[in-house]
């Protein structure tokens, strides 16, 4: 691995893969970070996608202060719903409660308005198994046919929690059905663009989540039929990083160009981690060149 050093003394940016991807070290992200160190991290985040800092034993109020150098903190939304205030959620996997981010999505793409950035410190990690995956949807984008680029640009699609989604809610002790039920009836299907422009790099991403339902103005057999196709271009393993933990590891990812998959073949080991969101924006399609439609 190439390490690359920056203008920040000590800072080192490494490449995990050539597609995206990035590792960073000689920071304590337990300290204030100068604006200087922050805006390092800052820039590597919209270049690489996602970025890990090993060792980072952060408490709540850590966490939630680098959050906040991000944006705004957000509030999960089941747990709003159970009439939590706390921004920091806990993803706990054990014997009697089987990981359930074993599927490709971005978070909560079901939100009109969906998280921007997460950011994730593994507190407890198992022997094995365990792993996180996250795919580029720049990638997945530039991939694509000039051809099928052009029609992607053109569509919209509803995302939706989805059955799945809220069957697990619903038999999840923390939630139960009363907030299965009002999760779906708070939150119809919002539209997105199939094709979303990342806010501050405009570069264009395949915006698939595991949470789409349909195309709009498809029948729901032509929907099924791009859409399984679009999904499947993240199953290649050249689009995704892998990341090991080890305890206290961070990652923080931009929501808008990638997806994530937390694998569940550590289960039944217990696995815990402490996950933060920052409020994004609507997405939307810009096109770059007045030829683009
Ligand atoms: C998630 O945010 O979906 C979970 C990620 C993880 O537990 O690694």
């Amino acid at each position: 691995m190439d390490g690359s050093v920056c203008a920040v003394p000590g800072l080192r940016i490494r490449k995990l893969t050539s597609t995206f991807g990035a590792q960073i070290d000689g920071v304590d992200l337990r300290q204030p970070l100068s604006n200087e160190t922050f805006t390092t991290i800052q820039a590597a985040l919209v270049e690489h996608q996602v970025i890990f800092f090993r060792a980072q034993d952060l408490t709540e109020a850590q966490h939630r202060a680098l959050a906040d150098r991000f944006g705004l903190p957000g509030v999960y939304p089941p747990a709003r719903l159970a009439g939590k205030t706390d921004d920091m959620s806990y993803i706990e996997d054990n014997a009697e409660s089987p990981p359930k981010a074993d599927d490709w999505h971005t978070d909560i793409s079901w939100a009109a308005e969906p998280p921007k950035i997460a950011i994730l410190n593994a507190r407890i990690i198992p022997e094995h198994g365990g792993d996180t995956l996250w795919a580029s949807l720049f990638a997945a984008y530039d991939g694509l046919s000039p051809t099928l680029q052009a029609i992607c640009a053109r569509l919209s699609v509803r995302h939706h929690p989805g059955a799945d989604f809220l069957e697990k809610l619903k038999r999840s002790k923390q939630f139960g059905p009363d907030i299965a039920e009002r999760l779906a009836a708070e939150f119809p299907p919002a539209v997105h663009p199939l094709v979303r422009t990342h806010p501050v790099s405009g570069r264009q991403a395949l915006f698939v989540s595991g949470f789409m339902d349909q195309i709009v103005g498809m029948s729901r057999a032509e929907s099924d039929l791009l859409l399984g196709y679009l999904k499947s271009r993240i199953e290649d393993p050249n689009l995704q990083v892998r990341w090991r933990w080890r305890p206290f590891d961070v990652a923080i990812w931009d929501e808008a160009s990638t997806n994530h998959r937390a694998l569940s073949d550590h289960y039944p080991q217990l696995r815990r981690v402490r996950r933060c969101t920052i409020e994004g924006e609507r997405p939307f399609y810009r096109p770059v060149s007045p030829n683009e439609t």
